[in-house]
């Protein structure tokens, strides 16, 4: 097919031509002299980018998947309760993960649509008078229903019942896109990916942890090897990684952390929203159609998930995208297959990149027997883009 490839599912993001052109690079000896001075800084910038100073942050040869396993194993003991909320298939995910990894996971189901609601949270924290719950468990970004949930007030429903267990962050469709601070919402771990926010390819998780979550570590006795963190930092402090590192990646991140600074991480949430709003007003005011998050305080800055109405297939939209325009979209996962489809709207981005999804969604679904008047997304969209310049 002529022309570019249009990507917009939530991850992988698309990739700057500089960080590209900076990935592909010769080979070269992952324990040559020159790599402290590439992965040294790194660290110290990955700091910046999930906000900490007291904390430190590693990375994985992995996806934020393994990231996810490394902050359990790490921190916990086999036979630990964790505690968590799932209203989606990431949520849900991470805690059938904890059982697989002999936890025990109490599950506060939440309806798709919505977040992590604090008052569950509450409801048993403080049943919970002897703490046996040794891990909270928050998706920040729900990326298959397109949900935000408020992490800050999670920590606060933590310190107003002075429970001691640590709290887990996934932000892997959060991170480097929008607000997430790392110390002053006293996160302990926090889990990322390279290939959403980061505008990398997939290949890297992030995790950061908390000096609390590096003290559960000193007396976890849960055995790892190759996601042990411990190990991971002490070799990172060395400037080099305990075993081979995708070094490429890792010259590409170089890139991608300096544009992502440069910009100023407030700069880059501020794009995320206002670059999300325009298309949400496509979807809202243009097609007239819902958003699978329920209410505007659940709102994605980094997906809108589309629901298709009654009747309607999202499946057939998404292949004709596709197969026809060229036009990657998310499909909806789990509960919400053939109901919804995603657009993505992170990483590097802008106006016109996305007026291309909207575009190509808008014809998929005329194609598809949807009726929607044709330009009435890129209509909504250029008009709220227009009143609301960047930079205002
Ligand atoms: C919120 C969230 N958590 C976890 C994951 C899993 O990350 P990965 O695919 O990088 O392993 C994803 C992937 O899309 C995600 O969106």
């Amino acid at each position: 097919m002529s022309g570019n490839h249009h990507l917009y599912v939530p991850g992988p993001s698309n990739v700057p031509a500089a960080v590209q052109q900076a990935i592909h690079c010769p080979m070269e000896d992952h324990r040559n002299p020159t790599i402290p001075g590439l992965i040294t800084p790194l660290i110290e910038d990955l700091k910046k980018i999930v906000l900490t100073e007291k904390g430190k942050v590693v990375f994985f040869p992995s996806s934020g998947t393994g990231c996810w396993e490394a902050a359990l194993q790490s921190t916990l003991n086999i036979g630990d309760t964790v505690l968590g909320a799932s209203f989606g298939q990431f949520s849900m995910l991470w805690l059938d993960m904890c059982t697989r990894l002999q936890f025990k996971a109490i599950t506060m189901d939440e309806e798709w649509g919505t977040g992590a609601n604090p008052e569950s949270y509450h409801r048993e924290l403080s049943k919970d008078k002897d703490h046996k719950i040794k891990a909270v468990l928050v998706c920040q970004n729900e990326t298959a229903t397109g949900v935000r949930s408020d992490v800050l007030a999670i920590r606060k429903v933590l310190d107003d019942l002075n429970h001691p267990a640590l709290l887990m962050v996934d932000g892997v469709s959060s991170v480097g896109s929008y607000e997430f601070r790392m110390d002053d919402w006293g996160v302990d771990c926090v889990v990322s990916g390279s290939q959403k926010g980061l505008m990398l390819p997939a290949g890297l998780g992030i995790l950061g942890v908390s000096p609390k979550a590096l003290e559960a570590m000193k007396s976890s006795t849960y055995p790892t090897c190759y996601f042990d963190v411990q190990d991971m930092i002490a070799k990172l402090e060395t400037g080099f990684t305990p075993y081979t590192p995708p070094v490429n990646l890792l010259r590409g991140m170089r890139v991608a952390l300096d544009m992502l600074l440069e910009e100023g991480l407030e700069n880059v949430w501020k794009r995320h929203h206002r670059l999300a709003e325009g298309t949400r007003r496509a979807i809202l005011d243009g097609w007239g159609m819902q958003l699978c998050a329920k209410e505007e305080k659940w709102y994605s800055d980094t997906v809108s998930a589309i629901v298709v109405p009654e009747g309607e297939d999202a499946v057939p939209v998404i292949s004709t995208a596709f197969n026809t325009y060229n036009l990657a979209l998310g499909a909806g996962l789990a509960k919400v297959a053939g109901k919804v489809f995603r657009i993505g709207h992170l990483g590097d981005l802008n106006e016109l990149m996305l007026c291309s999804a909207i575009a190509g969604s808008e014809m998929a679904m005329m194609s598809n027997g949807i009726k929607v008047e044709l330009g009435s997304g890129i209509a909504a969209a250029s008009k709220y883009w227009l009143d609301n310049p960047s930079g205002a």
